[in-house]
């Protein structure tokens, strides 16, 4: 979602509309602006692209000067992308833009549902403005409402809030989504913006505002209610904004993953438990098997899982990239649980083989980045992986959110079956909680992935290799190498490299060795010392040392095989963009290759 923010005497409507413009990557379900002049506002809604909301305004020939307007471009996670449920949202007289997800809506609505408030949405945000209404008429008092408001708020928050109650003000808060204030370049000028883009050449001093900290701006001042913010100056070219000053989009994706992870997780982790509340509470009953079925990256992510559902679910997995089983005439049985997994949710084969499936009658589930795609709109259920746009062609984020999906998934399958012992789910529970951590870009590991990438621009080809859940990663390095450097790369299962492809080895063969501590270490120790011996150059990425490794990336220690994964993901990401970027290759737009794939 994209949000922003004005208070000044230039054209309100005008920088609203300009800004969410350059944010509508981030989201175009619906988008709105609310707007305040003394006693009274003005909102527009459309649902769709920007457009619409814009000619919306248009239409409406607005005269009166607002010095007071808010805005929203929204990616729906909670209820549908309808007009009522795009932001801002409506209290009695006030309105609110947020992003993120409110954890606890569902108390704070009964709640104030009993106090008498009227609720028209389905979104989690609504709660905030009532929140504000409720307090503010208990206190008289805007700002201890407001205070009061966030202090009952859990989950990931960023705000913007107006009422008719302080018409001069916007009361904002930041925490877990990105907001951003700025002195506009004109006198009593402040701006607010999810990221840098709606800013650029608008204005000079910034606050990134950190988690928790919040305030109250007006035209005469800015009130923060703690001290923990610095102003900083800010960039001056768009294109880099847009990236948030990273290089490319792919590079800025694998940042985020750590964050959107920890979206992808919010209200779906609880101590001893796994929810979703968007599935129908039957889904495992009568199912003895599950059949997967995606493309590219997410193929690679259903492989992975299909471990984790045996493992922990007990319930026999199998996974098949949809261009084949469209047309091998496959025998379907209703104990089949079927999962189909897209990032676009519009992948031709993907969508095919769901409606195959369909048409037998198979229980159907999506996991998906975006909602409201063709795969969304067909099966019978949904997880949004809630990974927000994804740009890169090369995917890295929507494969880590799906990924993680997948793990909670089988999960709460295995409570659901049974299956899983209290301690064993609450230790799984506690890694999970982890994964954020093992996300995060370490600056030393991007430095190793840029000074090692040099050394790997030539040679006759690469094999990735690993064992378990390492063997579909090194599936997935070896197709980001391919995909952004066109080197050729192969992902094999580390123990069958001795039945053919060891003939292969030489010192222009560079094998890159996953080696968790965690999972099967001894095994793949072996199968690397064999390619070793016959002088394949190596490359091991591992918490632990191996002297025979050519070159060696070392992870951290963990104690879970899943966390080891997803930092080795990272690493295997930087390494094939850095190998990309040597090469002179556009990182985000490959050749040959597309986004999204509607054809057969
Ligand atoms: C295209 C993209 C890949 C992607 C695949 C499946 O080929 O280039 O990066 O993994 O489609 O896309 P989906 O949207 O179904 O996950």
């Amino acid at each position: 979602c994209g949000i922003v923010g004005y208070i000044g005497k230039n054209d309100t409507t005008k920088f609203l509309l300009d800004g969410l413009k350059e944010l509508e990557y981030r989201g175009y379900d619906s988008a709105g602006i609310a707007l305040l002049n003394c006693d009274k506002i003005d909102v527009f809604k459309a649902i769709g692209k920007l457009d619409n909301l814009k000619n919306k305004i248009d239409s409406a020939k607005l005269s009166p000067s607002y010095d007071i307007g808010i805005g929203h471009t929204r990616w729906a996670t909670h209820g549908k992308p309808t007009e009522l449920n795009a932001h801002p949202h409506l209290g009695e007289y006030s309105y609110v833009v947020h992003n993120g997800i409110i954890e606890n809506y569902k108390e704070l609505k009964d709640e104030l549902i009993a106090k008498g408030h009227n609720f028209v949405s389905q979104t989690d945000t609504e709660v905030i403005v009532h929140l504000f209404e409720s307090y503010n008429n208990e206190f008289e008092n805007c700002e201890e409402a407001f205070k009061t408001t966030i202090s009952r708020l859990e989950g990931a928050f960023s705000i913007l809030l107006i009422s008719k109650a302080a018409p001069e003000k916007i009361f904002f808060f930041k925490h877990g989504s990105p907001l951003i204030i700025a002195k506009g370049n004109e006198d009593g000028e402040v701006l607010f913006a999810s990221s840098d883009a709606p800013l650029i050449g608008l204005a000079n001093d910034v606050v990134y505002l950190e988690d928790g900290v919040g305030g109250i701006a007006s035209s005469n001042e800015i009130v923060f209610l703690n001290d923990n913010y610095s102003w900083s100056t800010l960039p001056t070219s768009k294109q880099f904004a847009q990236k948030d000053g990273f290089r490319f989009f792919m590079e800025k994706e694998i940042y985020e993953q750590s964050d959107v992870v920890s979206d992808c997780m919010l209200g779906r982790l609880k101590d001893e438990e796994i929810l979703f509340d968007e599935i129908d509470k039957s889904l495992i009953d009568g199912i003895n098997e599950i059949k997967i079925c995606a493309c590219g990256t997410s193929y690679h992510a259903g492989l992975t899982s299909s471990y984790l559902f045996e493992r922990l679910a007990k319930v026999k997995c199998n996974v098949e990239i949809a261009s084949e089983f469209r047309y091998k005439e496959p025998l379907l049985t209703k104990d089949t649980l079927f999962i189909v997994i897209s990032q676009s949710g519009e992948t031709a084969d993907t969508l095919e083989a769901l409606k195959m499936a369909k048409n037998a009658g198979l229980k159907s589930l999506v996991i998906c980045n975006v909602d409201n795609s063709s795969m969304t709109r067909t099966a019978n259920n949904t997880i949004l992986t809630r990974a927000g746009i994804e740009k890169g062609v090369a995917s890295t984020k929507a494969f880590s959110t799906q990924t993680v999906v997948l793990w909670m998934l089988a999960l709460y399958f295995a409570k659901a079956k049974n299956v899983i012992s209290k301690e064993k789910l609450q230790s799984e529970i506690h890694a999970l909680r982890e994964v954020p951590k093992s996300l995060k870009v370490l600056d030393k590991v991007h430095e190793k992935a840029r000074r090692l990438s040099k050394r790997y621009l030539h040679g006759h080809g690469f094999f990735f290799i690993g064992r378990d859940v390492f063997f579909p990663l090194a599936l997935e390095g070896a197709l980001k190498l391919k995909e952004i450097s066109y080197l050729h790369a192969e992902g094999y299962p580390a123990g069958e490299m001795k039945h053919g492809p060891i003939a292969l080895a030489d010192p222009e063969l560079f094998t890159i060795a996953l080696m968790p501590e965690n999972l099967l270490y001894d095994k793949i120790k072996s199968n690397v010392e064999e390619l070793s011996a016959r002088d394949s150059t190596i490359c091991a990425i591992s918490p632990l040392d191996f002297e025979l490794a050519d070159d060696f990336i070392k992870t951290c220690k963990t104690d879970h095989y899943m966390l080891e994964f997803f930092e080795m993901l990272v690493v295997l990401q930087l390494l094939s963009m850095e190998i990309s970027i040597r090469l002179g290759n556009d990182v985000d737009m490959p050749r040959n290759l597309a986004k999204s794939v509607t054809v057969e």
